[in-house]
């Protein structure tokens, strides 16, 4: 399987995704400084990969926290998990990442700061195994909506990179053919970073699944002709209501699906969904370098100084969606009643946890 982040001897080490096919070498991160920086770049992305970089991160930086009392360590830790959460706004799976880390930290309250520190190093690694865990359950129950033989389209890349391994999109690829069904993958190139040509081809190939790389324009033509039988995407934040953020140019998939009656599903953990934004209108939409769009190789394509462009992502509506796969179970409309169903307080919970901070923080600065 491909080791897309890990901890090592007190470093996080990640696949360089910015050089995959060409070279496969890896970035390794001494300070969470570092990881920020990774993430931002684009060494690392995908939802779920981002989620565990952000964990793994602040594990690194509280163990370079000097302070000795246990007040003052968690106050360091909070701006630290401040900071790594600012490095992308759309996948929530990096709030929720970072959520859980300073809910360690604050159970931990009783023990001493290097107590602390090696809880959170477990519990940053735990979560890159739990992420495995859950992209097989979620594979698993998408696989019931394959059939044997057919060809499925995917855009961008929700697959081993994106996540801690197995992938999303792809996992439900991978689960069925291990359950035996012979299925073929067309996977869009997805411009302007070409997440589909470099990565999902790549990972693809590697495990022997049938891949055809088109151009993201050519999907309609493909579809028409049918060609297509399913679309599985990944997903970056799902609102309450089922409205789904994904890779630009996802939407458009999702209207050509709906056009030409082909199923269309998001996979996803359940930790990206976000219950407290009730709908895609209020999701943060992350606008590039306009050089994803101008420059190719190196070489700037468009005339000089033209106006550009360059959101990464989209919302598809609830509406064009058939159904959600998410380690829970498949998801379907009215995804407000089925998403509450699956996350059972999962939002009050989060609600809770930041509060319990705040009230820390203010507490905290009485005392000064
Ligand atoms: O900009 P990226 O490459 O981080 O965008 C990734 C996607 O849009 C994926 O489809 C999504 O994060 C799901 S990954 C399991």
């Amino acid at each position: 399987m491909i080791k897309t982040i890990a901890w090592q001897d007190n470093r996080v080490v990640m696949i360089d995704q910015r050089k995959l096919p060409r070279e496969e070498i890896y970035v390794v991160c001494s300070d969470y400084r570092q990881v920020i920086e990774a993430i931002k770049a684009m060494v690392i992305r995908g939802a779920p990969a981002i989620g565990l970089a952000a964990a793994l991160g602040a594990a690194l930086g509280a163990q370079g926290i000097a302070a000795r009392d246990p007040g003052e360590f968690r106050q360091r830790f909070e701006e630290i998990c401040r900071e790594i959460g600012k490095a992308r706004p759309t996948a929530i799976n990096l709030a929720w990442a970072l959520e859980g880390m300073l809910a360690k930290a604050e159970s931990a309250a009783g023990r001493g700061v290097s107590g602390i520190k090696n809880l959170l190093v477990r519990e940053a690694r735990r979560l890159v195994s739990q992420d495995v865990a859950i992209n097989r359950a979620l594979g698993r129950a998408g696989q019931e909506v394959i059939r044997d033989g057919d060809t499925i389209l995917t855009h961008c890349n929700a697959g081993a990179l994106a996540t801690g391994g197995y992938g999303t999109a792809l996992g439900v690829i991978r689960a069925a053919r291990a359950a035996g069904k012979k299925v073929r993958v067309l996977a869009d190139e997805t411009r302007p970073f070409l997440q589909g040509t470099r990565l999902t081809a790549w990972e693809l190939a590697r495990d022997r699944i049938p891949v055809t790389l088109i151009t993201d324009s050519m999907a309609g033509h493909f579809m028409k002709k049918g060609l297509i039988d399913r679309v599985i995407v990944g997903a970056d934040r799902i609102a309450a209501n089922g409205d789904t953020a994904n890779k630009i140019g996802t939407y458009s998939v999702a209207v050509l699906a709906r056009a030409h009656r082909i199923p269309f599903y998001v996979a996803a953990p359940c930790s990206t969904i976000d219950p407290r934004i009730k709908t895609g209108k209020a999701i943060p939409i992350e606008e590039r370098d306009e050089k994803e769009v101008t420059h190719w190789a190196g070489q700037c394509l468009a005339p000089a100084g033209i106006q550009v462009l360059n959101p990464a992502f989209d919302v598809t509506p609830a509406s064009y969606i058939t159904g959600i796969i998410t380690e829970r179970g498949l998801l379907q409309a009215p995804f407000g009643r089925s998403i509450r169903e699956a996350l059972r307080g999962k939002g009050e919970q989060m609600e809770a946890g930041r509060r319990r901070r705040e009230a820390t923080a203010k507490s905290g600065k009485k005392t000064k």
